[in-house]
């Protein structure tokens, strides 16, 4: 590498680094204060909610509101409310997909996995809770004062989460081992499960910045390519990663018949892919020139990452 390409890295690590920890910070303190534990039977619920909540995952969509929403001059307290949003459905989402009947998975973010460490109705109803937060957060008067932002904040929040998004996405999942997917498919199924909650993400640091729909075709853009990247980049990590650093359970989608990017293309096509779809993402990002450094070392890390 360049002496000159090797500051370029270093200098974007940095800029990464600082903004996941910033944000990591903004959301443990977040979430810590929307769940109060309750004085009664309750109580088991919220502790339940909080120990998936808080603390232990990358915090990649809260960033992603977070730097759309700084392009466009949002407050910040703003942007972390609607990036606790789309991480309360993210982490019920987890929590629902390492149920026995899921997953079954027994680790998630190095430690036991909620229905492990409660149990499984516990972890039921800490994900319904959790799917409900995030809504209250986004219709709170705090996060923005204009109604017309709420709605569409939650409109589409909503519909990333719902049939046309992560569930619709982890229904197909489910039916992988069954159905005879093609390139075709999979690329649909991995939209939904996981482009759905980061191209919500980024869409909302958008709206939070009143930024026209004519206006955010390249964030779209950006958003679709980093997606697919990130779950091809997810696959990858399942057949090749190292477990005390994921934190997580791999090399469970050949035996469970999950297919794959990895699965039908091969791991070294999927990781050219996922470069390729890397660097067309940054592409996406060039009108908004240094502004847009974050967004442009998020697309970067979503693929190197190793957790
Ligand atoms: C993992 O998502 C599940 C997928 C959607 C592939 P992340 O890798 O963002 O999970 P955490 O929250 O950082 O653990
Ligand atoms: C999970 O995908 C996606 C959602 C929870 C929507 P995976 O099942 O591949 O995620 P991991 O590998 O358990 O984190
Ligand atoms: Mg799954
Ligand atoms: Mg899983
Ligand atoms: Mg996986």
């Amino acid at each position: 590498m360049l002496k000159a390409e090797m500051q370029n890295a270093g200098a974007s690590d940095d800029i990464l680094g600082a903004g996941l920890r910033q944000i990591q910070h903004e959301v443990d303190e977040a979430f810590d204060s929307f769940l109060p534990v309750p004085q009664d039977s309750r109580a088991r619920l919220v502790e339940a909610m909080r120990y998936a909540a808080i603390g232990g995952g990358k915090r990649v969509r809260p960033l992603l509101v977070a730097a759309t929403a700084d392009l466009f001059g949002v407050d910040r307290h703003a942007a972390v409310r609607a990036g606790c949003a789309v991480e309360a459905i993210h982490v019920y989402s987890l929590i629902h997909d390492d149920l026995p009947c899921m997953d079954n998975d027994d680790l998630r973010h190095g430690k036991p996995t909620l229905h492990k460490a409660f149990d499984e109705a516990t972890a039921v109803l800490a994900g319904d809770a959790l799917h409900a937060l995030a809504f209250e957060i986004l219709s709170d008067h705090a996060t923005s004062t204009d109604p017309f932002t709420r709605s569409e904040l939650i409109l589409t929040l909503a519909g990333a989460s719902g049939m046309n998004g992560m569930a619709g996405g982890q229904m197909m999942d489910m039916m992988a081992d069954e159905q005879d997917y093609d390139l075709r498919a999979i690329t649909r199924l991995q939209q939904l499960k996981t482009g759905a909650l980061l191209a919500a993400s980024v869409e909302m640091g958008a709206v939070l910045g009143k930024v026209a729909i004519e206006g955010r075709s390249h964030l779209r853009a950006y958003a679709r390519d980093i997606g697919l990247a990130f779950q091809i980049a997810d696959d990858l990590l399942d057949r090749e990663g190292d477990e005390a650093k994921a934190g997580k359970a791999l090399r469970k989608d050949d035996g469970q018949g999950k297919q794959t990017f990895v699965t039908l293309m091969g791991a070294d096509s999927a990781r050219a892919q996922a470069n390729a779809l890397v660097e067309q993402a940054v592409g996406h990002l060039a009108s908004h020139g240094e502004d847009a450094a974050v967004l442009a070392a998020l697309a970067r890390f979503v693929v190197e990452r190793d957790r």
